[in-house]
């Protein structure tokens, strides 16, 4: 299909007003004449004269949260803002919406989604605040209840007029220096599969003064290579399965192995679900690399090598009857359109160096080292020596924490700063701050540069896992923000319930119970979820 290229040099507020005057109308009249185009910017609320223009980018968990957080601030203080969050995919709710026609590799799918995934997290510690699963779901849903859960609540807040559904921003590069400018952002966008018009994709440009990166970080596999694995490749025996090596997003059912022989690479969750769905198939005991005990598996240590007959671990065994390998080793940060808009540097090596105190202050662009993207406040706001301080901000890229609260406590940070830019202190006030901390993990045993967004357990107490949200909250807190959500004792962010479902170790316990009062047909609320909860901890007299 052709290309249209529309090229909008004007900011985007501005865009907006021209835009009512000189395209929608014409779009209306598209729409009005050859169908229905449900994703173009006709029901926008427009806005005529905005004071700041914010794009969010991602329309998963951390886009919607930070979505519907963004609208209820600017509406509590009456601010005239335009927030546009764009979405790539032909729906919401990020990795939990299905891609139904995966593409064969190297090409990726839209989501790692597998058809048999169920969540690994009680349902209640996955929730947004004060908006449940509804009753009756399965503790641990299949993906069908988180998605829908998604598409309810941006139900709920009226959030789809803020929402352009298949526009891929493909570039976005900032126009200005370290006090002044604007993104510019390339859109690619695509005509739903019903449009009946000439053109599919459209391209267009459009500018904005702040960008919300809620785009993920399950998409880019991290692939290790092993020396020998194309010659072991190349050479599969007559008369047995093909050899095969697949990254765990292509992985979405047992049948293929029935009769093979599998290693799994990793034993996070993907790995550990790959086992457990094809166990009962394969010709031999799936085998896993990993570094702790994987029910139905032969656990090994890692890969060392390849030979044309074999694949060889690190304490010298072999294996040579292995004929499919799944290699479940995770994900690499990336941010493409960072990347391809020159505002985010890719580089494996980068290490972090503390430089607040170097005179005169050396470049510290934003890198990626591929775990890690650094240097950020908090883990959201940039402090990139490229652009101001609150130019461009992350929502959801902590790892080990309860992600939709996390995300909409990283919102409030979002927009209260915003609001209020005069709320953040100085660029290097913030970065000696970060290297205060990453010199914490380090003292602690920590590289950070190795762990990335992973939050850390730095007190010995399950519950300090769960105390990120409120350490964000606790930087609007402490520069007297009024209207924050306080659910918790002691004027905490999180609410207590939330808080002690940190306590993993307990995690069995009350999971059990549940299975009890679920199979009554009892409790089935999150109200109830927490009050079992609070009932069995302080039964056995856990704070
Ligand atoms: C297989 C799997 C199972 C999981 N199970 C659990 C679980 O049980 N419990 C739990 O708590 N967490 C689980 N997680 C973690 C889960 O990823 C988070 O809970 C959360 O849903 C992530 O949301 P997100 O919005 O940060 O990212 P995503 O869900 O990845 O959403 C990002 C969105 O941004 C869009 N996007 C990206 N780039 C662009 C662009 N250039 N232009 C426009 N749009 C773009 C994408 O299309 C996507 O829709 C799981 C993750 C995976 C991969
Ligand atoms: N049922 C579910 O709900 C479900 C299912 C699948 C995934 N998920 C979620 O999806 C996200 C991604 O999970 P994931 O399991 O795909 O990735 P992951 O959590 O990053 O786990 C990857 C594993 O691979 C290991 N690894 C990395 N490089 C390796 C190498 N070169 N050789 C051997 N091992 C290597 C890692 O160990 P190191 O850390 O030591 O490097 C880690 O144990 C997580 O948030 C997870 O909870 C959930």
């Amino acid at each position: 299909m052709p290309q249209s290229i529309q090229l909008m040099s004007l900011r985007q507020c501005e865009a907006r007003q021209a835009s009512l005057g000189l395209w929608d109308p014409f779009i209306i009249l598209i729409a009005l004449s050859v169908g229905t185009f449900r994703d173009l910017p006709i029901y926008t609320p427009p806005t005529l004269f905005c004071d700041e223009s914010i794009a969010i980018i991602g329309g998963g968990t951390g886009g919607l949260g930070a979505l519907q957080v963004i609208l209820e601030i600017q509406h509590q203080k009456n601010l005239n803002w335009e927030v546009v969050l764009y979405e790539q995919r032909r729906g919401l709710g990020g990795v939990w919406l299905e891609d139904l026609t995966p593409p064969s590799p190297p090409t990726l799918p839209e989501s790692p989604l597998y058809p048999s995934l169920r969540t690994n997290t009680p349902h209640p510690t996955m929730t947004y605040l004060d908006f449940p699963f509804p009753p009756g779901v399965n503790l641990y849903p299949s993906h069908e209840h988180v998605h829908k859960y998604h598409l309810t609540f941006a139900d709920h807040f009226n959030l789809h007029p803020y929402i352009h559904l298949r526009h891929n921003v493909t570039a976005a590069t900032w126009v200005g220096d370290d006090t002044t400018g604007h993104w510019n952002l390339r859109i690619h966008r695509e005509a739903p599969p019903s449009a009946r018009i000439l053109e599919q994709t459209t391209v267009f440009e459009r500018s904005f003064d702040h960008l919300v990166v809620a785009s993920g970080h399950f998409r880019y596999p991290n692939l290790p290579q092993w020396e020998g694995q194309d010659e072991w490749l190349a050479n599969t025996p007559p008369g047995t399965p093909k050899r095969e090596i697949i990254h765990s997003i292509f992985w979405r059912d047992s049948l293929k192995y029935k009769g093979r022989s599998l290693l799994v690479v990793g034993g996070g969750s993907s790995g550990r679900d790959v086992v457990s769905n094809v166990a009962p198939v394969t010709k031999t005991v799936p085998r896993v690399e990993s570094g702790f005990p994987v029910a139905g598996a032969i656990v090994k240590p890692r890969i060392s090598y390849f030979t044309r007959d074999a694949v060889h671990f690190v304490d010298g065994t072999s294996a040579s009857s292995v004929d499919s390998l799944v290699v479940a080793t995770g994900y690499q940060v990336r941010i493409p359109f960072l990347e391809d808009g020159g505002a985010l540097v890719v580089d494996p090596k980068a290490r972090s160096t503390n430089t607040s105190t170097t005179f005169p202050q050396p470049r510290t662009p934003l890198t990626t080292n591929l775990r890690y993207v650094r240097p950020l406040y908090k883990q959201i706001l940039s402090l990139s020596t490229e652009f101001p301080p609150n130019a461009l901000y992350f929502v959801g890229l902590p790892v080990n924490v309860s992600n939709a609260p996390s995300d909409q406590a990283q919102a409030q940070f979002v927009a209260h700063t915003l609001a209020d830019p005069t709320l953040l202190p100085s660029r290097l006030d913030l970065l000696s701050e970060l290297e205060e901390w990453e010199e914490l993990l380090r003292k602690h045993g920590y590289d950070p540069d190795h762990m990335g967004h992973a939050t850390v357990d730095l007190v010995g107490n399950d519950e300090s896992r769960s105390a990120y949200p409120d350490d964000v909250l606790d930087f609007l807190k402490a520069r007297n923000v009024e209207g924050l959500p306080l659910h918790g004792s002691g004027a905490r962010y999180t609410e207590d319930w939330r808080r002690r479902s940190g306590l993993t170790r307990n995690l069995g316990v009350l999971r059990n119970a549940w299975a009890q009062v679920e199979s009554l047909g009892q409790k089935q609320t999150e109200e109830d979820w927490a009050s079992l909860l609070n009932e069995l901890l302080d039964s056995i007299g856990a704070d």
